[in-house]
């Protein structure tokens, strides 16, 4: 079978986004196509061009970018039977990562490759603007809570049992950090996160125990307060800024003192360095690299479909949608850099 496709096309780093026609790539074993019909917005997608190639310098152009990808299933490859043509799903669109690197997997096209054990089956309850908010920042919470190398957090269920431990979330109400504080709470660890405090109300309903002020000079005191006895199980740092804090509640909070930060490893090797003279471990997370492993089938096919049906997994943050259509798309990018508080930034198509 095949489909009249059409992408946005980046011609090279730092030139103008460009719509355009682009083949249509059938699926092989292991992945499906899917009619994208929302993609959600990251900072990775828009990057000044020099820092493109800094942080993906194998990316091939002209490239097509994107991660975050809901519609329906058109094809299925071989061996593919948990997915079928009709299903409506979200998905991790893989296009730039170093592994893939091709324009068939990115998200910003109409029809996309993507890998079967990184989508998610939607419930007919949950629009699919909705569900594109999901994936990168999904998968960018889970490997740093659950990859044996990051934090290495018992898995999510169904049912979790109280594990007795904590869990920091600094930035709990960037999009990363609303996965991170379900995941954790799904996983049977008690949450405690950082935010402004207007995003408050937003973490106590998503499953954080306690909020605190990211911005308060008493915040570290705080939070070691509210850990107590503890034990500590590690801490999930977002955010520019997050990492100096957190590795003062790390170093003196008890139990494991490891830091997983969301920030790209050009940005943590030395304060990374300088932690490990209190006896606290810091890793970066590149949010891609749990497709190769438990984690990312763990999260994707094991527990999402039954959360999100179940209703006890949010598609958080809120959606916004700010346009329709590819060409929406670099002012969905240009949205984005002026901020956003607690929404993910929606194009349909
Ligand atoms: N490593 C990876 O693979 C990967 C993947 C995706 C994202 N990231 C990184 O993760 C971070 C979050 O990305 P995102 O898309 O989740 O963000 P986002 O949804 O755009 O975050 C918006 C929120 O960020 C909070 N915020 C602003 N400055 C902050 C700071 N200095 N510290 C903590 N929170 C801050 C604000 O919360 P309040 O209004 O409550 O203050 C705002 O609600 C970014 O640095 C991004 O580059 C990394």
């Amino acid at each position: 079978m095949t489909y009249r496709n059409t992408a946005l096309w980046l011609p090279k780093p730092g030139a103008p986004f460009e719509v355009g026609p682009a083949p249509y790539t059938p699926p092989a074993a292991g992945e499906v196509v899917v009619r994208v019909r929302a993609v959600a917005v990251n900072p990775i997608d828009d990057l000044p061009g020099p820092l493109y190639r800094l942080a993906l310098p194998w990316l091939a152009f002209p490239a097509v970018v994107g991660s975050d990808v809901a519609g329906e299933v058109v094809e299925t490859g071989p061996g593919v039977t948990r997915l079928r043509p009709g299903d409506r799903v979200l998905g991790h669109a893989f296009g730039v990562d170093r592994s893939r690197n091709r324009p068939a997997e990115s998200a910003f096209q109409h029809y996309a490759v993507l890998l079967e054990h990184m989508v998610c089956p939607v419930p007919e309850s949950m629009p699919l603007y909705r569900a594109a908010v999901l994936p990168l920042a999904l998968s960018t919470a889970a490997t740093g809570l659950f990859q044996p190398d990051h934090l290495g957090l018992a898995l999510p269920g169904p049912d979790p049992a109280d594990r007795g431990e904590t869990v920091l979330v600094w930035g709990g109400s960037t999009s990363v950090g609303s996965n991170a504080v379900q995941l954790a709470r799904s996983a049977g660890y008690r949450v405690l996160a950082t935010s402004s405090p207007h995003n408050f109300d937003r973490l106590r309903a998503l499953g954080a125990a306690h909020a605190v002020d990211r911005t308060s000079p008493t915040a570290v005191p705080e939070l070691l307060e509210l850990i107590g006895a503890g034990p500590l199980a590690g801490i999930l740092a977002i955010g520019a800024g997050s990492l100096r804090p957190a590795v003062r509640v790390a170093a003196r909070a008890p139990g494991g003192r490891r830091i997983a930060s969301a920030r790209p490893a050009l940005f943590t090797r030395v304060p990374g360095w300088l932690a490990r003279r209190h006896g606290v471990r810091v890793s970066s997370i590149w949010g891609g690299t749990l497709k190769d492993n438990e984690v990312g089938p763990a999260v994707y096919t094991g527990f999402l479909p039954a959360a999100l049906a179940a209703g006890a997994y949010r598609a958080a943050p809120d959606a916004t949608v700010v346009g329709h259509g590819l060409a929406a798309v670099p002012e969905a990018l240009r949205e984005l850099k002026k901020g956003v508080s607690a929404q993910k930034l929606v194009v349909t198509l």
